[in-house]
């Protein structure tokens, strides 16, 4: 995809670059943000100044609805340096979709691909020294959109503002992951928001993390709302097993994102003559099938987390140790194929790159 320069946006550059003062090969995820980002306001039903401008605090009253009420969406996507040198951003065309999906299943305004483009395109073409080299190392970007009435009353905004930010990034994870089956909390719910890129399914997510985490866990694996009985998705990622050598996820439905990871690995698998399948998981099939030695691969994927591997899984009062995660076949095959492409260092056939 090819991104044309229409837009008329003002443009106010830091006085002194803070990128001298960052250590490239500590990059934690997301703590480092770069010179500038992009802001728009959606007044009057229309979406006008546009504006890169210094990164940094924007004022704002303590009454707008996006605090009260939680009318707030927003991507993650990330951009690559090239074996070339250029810079691509990865299926960008797909995380725009998702957004005004979210935006619509919030009352929020959709934003117009161009605009949402080109404030990705120009902040990065700006900050374009920023975005980091190697393998695990992308410039990770955030596109939010927020509501911006200040008044109480319970109604959609009529005002939002849509901001750009952009870190240069190292992995989200650094090892496998111990993770829980949850069996009581429930990060979606059937008729709700679970497939909405939406602030508040992040919130509702952090006290049964904290639980989690306070009983050695790195992470929790979701499961359905109605009878616990069926795993959903990993953290804040897509889930995948690799079972009897089929590649295996959650379909989706309501409850689940449908994660732009998810559909890479699942379209990377289907070249690659790898079966796929997209059905209910059973909680009791995962751990019979770890058991019998038939699961042999798992893990999360998603734009932060990219693909990564899950160890140790926690259910019950019992944790089951899987197959060696530097040992498996199939994730590695494609997280192999994931990088050549997203790194240009083979041909883009899927044509991902922007
Ligand atoms: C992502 O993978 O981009 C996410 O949104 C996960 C998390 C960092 C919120």
């Amino acid at each position: 995809m090819i991104v044309t320069d229409t837009l008329n946006i003002k443009t106010t550059k830091i006085g002194q670059s803070k990128l001298a003062n960052v250590d490239f090969q500590n990059l934690p995820f997301g703590k480092v943000f770069t010179d500038h980002m992009f802001v728009a306001d959606y007044e009057d039903g229309e979406w006008k100044n546009f504006e890169l401008m210094p990164y940094g605090p924007i004022p704002m009253s303590p009454a707008i609805s996006a605090l009260h009420y939680g009318q707030a969406i927003f991507e993650g996507m990330k951009a690559y340096k090239l074996k070339s040198g250029e810079i691509s951003i990865f299926r960008a065309d797909k995380n725009f979709k998702r957004f005004n999906i979210s935006a619509e299943r919030m009352a929020m305004p959709t934003i117009p691909e161009e605009i949402f483009m080109k404030g990705i395109t120009s902040l990065i073409n700006l900050d374009k020294a920023w975005v980091p080299e190697g393998d695990n190392y992308s410039l990770y970007i955030r596109p939010v959109m927020f509501a911006t009435d200040d008044k109480l009353g319970v109604k959609a905004s009529s005002n939002y503002k849509f901001v750009v930010l952009t870190n240069p990034s190292g992995p989200y994870y650094s090892q496998p992951l111990k993770v829980k089956i949850e069996t009581h909390y429930t990060r979606a719910d059937e008729g709700g928001v679970g497939y909405a890129k939406t602030a508040g399914n992040y919130g509702r997510s952090l006290y049964a993390f904290s639980q989690a985490q306070k009983e050695g866990f790195d992470q929790i694996i979701w499961t359905d709302s109605k009878e616990h009985s069926y795993v959903e998705e990993s953290g804040t990622a897509n889930l995948m097993f690799v079972i009897n050598n089929v590649l295996v996820t959650p379909s989706l439905g309501g409850t689940i994102l449908d994660g732009v990871t998810r559909d890479t690995v699942l379209q990377v698998a289907k070249s690659l003559d790898i079966p796929t399948e997209e059905r209910k998981v059973p909680i009791k099939e995962v751990i019979s099938k770890i058991q019998s030695g038939e699961l042999t691969e798992a893990f999360a994927v998603g734009t932060a987390a990219t693909i990564t591997q899950i160890g140790i899984i926690g259910y019950e009062n019992d944790l089951f140790t899987l197959t060696d995660p530097t040992t498996r076949v199939i994730s590695h095959k494609i997280h192999k194929v994931l990088d050549d492409i997203r790194y240009g260092r083979s041909e883009d056939v899927f044509g991902w790159n922007t």
